[in-house]
């Protein structure tokens, strides 16, 4: 499922490349985990209500416009950030952690 997907990749962000770069941009990883935070409500909250309401459809445009803005907040800034920091090998390992992390969230 979609969401299930979303949710993985917010939880690996969290465990594997926010912790790393707090140190440098610190700002941009509070608002990050912020809006990961909204989106998991959001989530939460659609799960809680028939798709046929139209409270559900407006959370949708919500939760799309808010993963928008994140999506590029994430790769203009932070993942940037992240390629300037660190090395190919370091990059390479905090890929292949993230993926564990993901992983490790499937049912
Ligand atoms: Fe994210």
């Amino acid at each position: 499922m979609r969401w299930m997907h979303m949710l993985r990749r917010m939880y690996g962000g969290e465990r594997i490349f926010y912790p790393v770069l707090e140190g440098t941009i610190r700002d941009k990883i509070l608002e990050a985990i912020e809006e990961h935070n909204v989106m998991k409500s959001l989530l939460q909250q659609m799960d809680d209500l028939p798709k046929d309401d139209e409270r559900w459809t407006a959370k949708l445009k919500v939760m799309e416009e808010n993963m928008r803005h994140h999506i590029r907040e994430e790769e203009g800034g932070i993942f940037k950030v992240a390629s300037m920091n660190f090395n190919m090998e370091q990059l390479d390992d905090m890929g292949r952690r993230f993926e564990e992390a993901k992983e490790s969230l499937r049912p």
